[in-house]
């Protein structure tokens, strides 16, 4: 069986990080924005990456080309259209607004386009897609705090927040307040953890923000306790394999801890975090971990099921899928 048709839930995904160099082009074009290049292979080949950060560098100048309802509505389909193509049945889909916000552009044209785009994508694909409002921690606990009742009017397009951006100096600690109201205001929760910062970043999270997943989490393999509480809770864990070796948290695929996370019975799934940098999307991720490491039928399988339950959707919903 080939990977790309194995149906399967997307659980880490950065809309302004599926941004294909050519839909930037068009878009640049379209909103007079100044690029390095107008060659999509050309901006491709900036894509360098030593770290984290150099890549966010990148990534939010990029995201000057979205401006108007219509880029971000486009930007949204032509990920759905793709992750259809992927197998993703399922998408709970990241996007940034405090990086639009700071782009001049209101809340309502980034909302606008995204819930349209996912609306259209459940009629013509048949596709499932929600939005989680992630907030940037290098900004704050402050600005995120502000962030999050600036989307309140939202409240209906979005099911939970999450953390992103720069991880190291920017501690799960400072976002305590902005996670204890979406609690309250019943909204899911997530955050970026152990990607680059160390097992205590996985434990702050769980601890102090009351997290129901962990995006990366890949070094809390270096903590065993931690190890054994995700695995007593099954707190699922959204690994990004390519994006790992793209970013150097990795060295290279063959060293990827997620064997090893799923042999010790840790709830790990296969997403593709920013598929126009890293170099593919969750069927590409698939392939080359079984690839790399020669899955077998059931460890696949696994992966699969683990996504769908690992997801957000109502308990009845996931039980059609897995
Ligand atoms: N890590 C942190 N923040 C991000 C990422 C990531 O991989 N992608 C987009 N924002
Ligand atoms: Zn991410």
């Amino acid at each position: 069986m080939t990977v790309a048709t194995w149906p399967v839930a997307e659980l880490h995904v950065h809309i302004e990080g599926t941004l294909e160099t050519e839909l930037l082009v068009t878009l640049a074009r379209r909103n007079n924005v100044e690029l390095p290049s107008y060659d999509p292979a050309a901006l491709r080949d900036l894509y360098r990456f030593t770290d984290l950060q150099s890549f966010l560098d990148i990534y939010y100048e990029n995201l000057a080309v979205l401006r108007t309802e219509a880029d971000f509505y486009d930007l949204g389909m032509a990920y759905l259209t793709r992750a259809s193509a992927a197998g993703v049945r399922r998408a709970e889909i990241f996007f940034d607004p405090q990086t639009h916000l700071a782009n001049g552009i209101p809340l309502d044209v980034v909302f606008g386009g995204l819930t349209r785009a996912l609306g259209d994508a459940r009629a013509t694909l048949g596709i499932s897609a929600d939005l989680i409002l992630c907030f940037l921690r290098h900004l704050g606990g402050r600005a995120a705090m502000e962030t999050l009742e600036a989307a309140l009017p939202y409240l209906d397009q979005f099911i939970g927040v999450g953390l992103d951006s720069a991880e190291v100096g920017f501690p799960p600690s400072l976002f305590t307040e902005v996670f204890a109201k979406a609690t309250a205001l019943g909204l899911h929760r997530v955050a970026h953890a152990g990607e680059e910062g160390g097992p205590d970043y996985v434990r702050e999270a769980l601890d102090l923000l009351g997290v129901e997943r962990i995006d990366h989490g890949i070094r809390a393999i270096e903590d065993h306790d931690l190890v054994e509480i995700l695995r007593k809770r099954q707190i699922p864990l959204t690994v990004c394999p390519l994006s790992n070796v793209c970013l150097r948290a990795i060295p290279m695929l063959g060293l990827h801890p997620l064997p090893a996370m799923l042999a010790v019975g840790l709830l790990v799934t296969v997403n593709s975090d920013d598929p126009a940098y890293f170099g593919g999307y969750v069927d590409d991720n698939l392939a080359a971990l079984q690839r790399e490491f020669s899955l077998d039928h059931h460890q696949m399988a696994t992966l699969a099921r683990n996504s769908f339950v690992a997801s957000f959707l109502p308990e009845d919903e996931k039980r059609r899928h897995i």
